[in-house]
């Protein structure tokens, strides 16, 4: 019998042995992907060079079922371990360990496994034997599945596998119910695709899951619908920041706190019964929608639309709920209160994010006009009033429209989550500040650590240079802050390209010289340029520094030897590079700084030109201004 020094080498051999006898197409890496020693069909195998503990192995076979589980991948019927010293395989049922596998684990699978008590193997098997190995083939060929039951912790990674497997379903296929006018009954009620794999859902609603509406989103909607849900954590904090507008309601006057994307109501869960009676509430997708009914329906003063009819589910939309609508802004049940000079109006919002311009929206291949919103009747209306790039945010829609349709009187307040570019960098609003915190854009539901402002914005007219946020992270562990300080948030004005650009032409440039793509090599042949190429012995290359935030630094920061066929950059000579360069290396800082503070609050500007232009003259050297 073979004896192996190395796991590896035992695993590598059993699969070139029986692998072609199972199914030849099958490769290693296939049945490596799930990052345990290989699933093959209904099989999950574990390799072991010697096994002393049985039951530990079969608690690590445990664990990655779990993890397979709440990816929404089939969970193997069969446990198969295998000695490979020992040509020993051990084969167990997964289906009589199913409430472990319905547990979470962290930490290593192979760690902290002694102790475990499961029953005994069913079967063992010796494939030095040619019966047992003949019986190992016919058990690697079995594709049989335990089913699971649908939670919290694992729809998510079931939902991501249906939207894969079938790319034209709709979130109502997937989560629909019972209850309600509109009624398809979802896959995990009714399971058909997955029907092997998972038990059909007996919740009658989807409210368990109301956490996670925006994860469960399809594609389409996750393009349109921009949600990013808030914390639990970071909802409660802006509280202190709603009662602070409530205590600037004028004596004797009526008040409304109205949240157009109010989702499932995660903002407003800590509000008191009192408060939630001047609640209005609304959301445009249809199965928020009837969560938020069912959560704060009979606590608030209004939802938008009172009541679910017929007509109210329309392509997973719920008609008479999209903000951005004309039909929305002349609701009545809203308009009785902003027609009522003694009612003050307060918005509490934490607007759909969607940047349609950004290289990350655009590389993900969904570009400005696969986005519904733009067409909408607010981003027409904005589009009149406010130029350049502002007019390319979803949030910013949202944000502009709050001012300019709800806001009326000094009293009034927005207090509204977005990352601090609209105040800092667009100036789309001019208005007084009454505080604010600083939050981990982490914590809803991304992956990206950048600083998400919450701001108590009056209604009153205000120029302000800075503003002072309350930093907080959040301790996902012990489920509480970790304050990180006071932020200083300063405006910019100018971009880099506006000032420090040279755009100097001299005699001797040579017209026709060669066009270069991201990566230095030549630009295709034909490549769409708006840029004149051009030759001189005193060009070194080639720099492009665009946009004021540090997003994106390998496309939006550029220094190369010849003109790159995008453009929007100048020629570096030898009389101007040491100048310049600084520019360069200043673009980059998000690069070596990661912290989530800095992202999105800190930014690049020419509005120190002068100072710095002072500081060569006297020095010949110096840094640029960036705040
Ligand atoms: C960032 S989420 C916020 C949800 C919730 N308020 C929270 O903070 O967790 C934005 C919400 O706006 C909704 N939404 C997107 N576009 C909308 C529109 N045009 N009108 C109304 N709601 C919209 C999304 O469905 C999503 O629930």
């Amino acid at each position: 019998m073979e004896k192996y020094m190395l796991e590896r080498d035992g695993q590598i051999d059993f699969y070139h042995t029986f692998l072609p006898r199972v199914d030849p197409s099958l490769d290693i890496d296939e049945v490596l992907a799930d990052n345990n020693d290989g699933v093959i069909n209904g099989n999950l195998l574990e390799f072991k060079l010697h096994v002393t503990d049985l039951n530990a192995v079969l608690f690590q076979c445990i664990k990655y079922l779990s993890a397979l589980r709440v990816k929404g991948k089939p969970v193997p019927a069969n446990i198969l371990i295998i000695d490979v010293n020992a040509a020993t395989l051990w084969l167990y049922r997964s289906a009589l360990y199913l409430s472990d596998i319905e547990k979470l684990y962290s930490g290593g699978a192979s760690k902290d496994n002694s102790g475990f008590i499961g029953g005994d193997a069913e079967t063992v098997l010796h494939y030095d034997r040619p019966l047992d190995a003949e019986s190992i083939v016919t058990l690697l060929k079995e594709c049989n599945y335990t089913k699971i039951h649908v939670d919290e912790n694992c729809i998510v990674g079931w939902a991501t596998a249906f939207y894969k497997s079938v790319p034209t379903a709709r979130k109502e296929d997937f989560l629909g119910d019972d209850t309600g006018k509109h009624k398809t009954i979802g896959e995990i009620r009714k399971p058909v695709h997955f029907a092997q794999y998972i038990y059909p859902y007996t919740g009658q609603t989807n409210v368990k899951f109301h956490y996670l509406m925006d994860k469960l989103n399809d594609t389409l909607q996750k393009k349109n619908l921009g949600a990013f849900y808030t914390h639990q954590l970071y909802a409660e904090k802006s509280l202190e920041l709603v009662r602070a507008a409530v205590a600037r309601v004028p004596a004797g006057n009526d008040y409304i706190i109205l949240d157009r994307c109010a989702g499932t109501g995660n903002l407003e869960a800590g509000l008191t019964d009192e408060e939630l009676s001047h609640c209005i509430v609304s959301t445009v997708e249809y199965y928020e929608y009837k969560v938020l009914q069912e959560l704060l329906g009979a606590k608030v003063r209004h939802i938008i639309p009172p009541i679910e009819t017929a007509e109210t589910f329309n392509a997973g939309l719920v008609t008479g709920a999209d903000a951005l609508s004309k039909e929305y802004i002349e609701n009545p049940i809203i308009r009785q209160y902003i027609d009522n000079p003694e009612c003050t109006i307060i918005l509490f919002e934490n607007p759909p994010y969607a940047e349609t311009t950004s290289v990350e929206h655009q590389k993900k291949g969904i570009g400005a006009k696969s986005s519904s919103w733009k067409q909408s009747y607010v981003v027409a209306e904005m589009k009149k009033e406010v130029k350049g790039t502002a007019s390319n945010d979803l949030g910013n829609a949202f944000i502009w429209s709050g001012f300019k349709y709800y806001l009326r009187q000094p009293t009034d307040s927005y207090i509204v989550y977005s990352p601090v570019k609209y105040w800092k960098a667009q100036h789309l609003i001019d208005k007084e500040f009454l505080g604010g915190f600083a939050f981990n854009r982490r914590h809803f539901h991304t992956n990206i650590d950048a600083c998400i402002m919450v701001a108590l914005w009056s209604n009153k007219a205000a120029s302000i240079e800075r503003i002072a946020l309350q930093a907080f992270d959040i301790d996902e562990k012990d489920k509480c802050f970790i304050p990180c300080g006071v932020l200083d948030v300063r405006r910019i004005y100018t971009l880099y390209s506006k000032v420090y650009y040279d755009k100097r032409t001299e005699n001797s440039d040579i017209s026709g010289a060669v066009l270069l793509g991201y990566d230095g090599t030549p630009a295709r042949d034909g490549v769409k340029t708006s840029l004149k190429p051009i030759y001189n012995q005193n060009i070194i290359g080639y720099m492009v520094i665009d946009g004021s935030n540090f997003d994106n630094p390998d496309l939006m920061s550029v220094l190369i030897r010849c003109g790159l066929y995008k453009g929007h950059g100048y020629y570096l000579r030898s009389d101007n590079y040491l100048e310049k360069l600084p520019m360069f290396c200043a673009s980059r800082y998000i690069t070596y700084n990661r912290a989530w503070t800095e992202r999105a609050r800190i930014m690049k500007s020419a509005d120190g030109a002068a100072k710095y232009s002072q500081f060569i003259q006297n020095s010949g050297g110096g840094a640029l201004n960036f705040c």
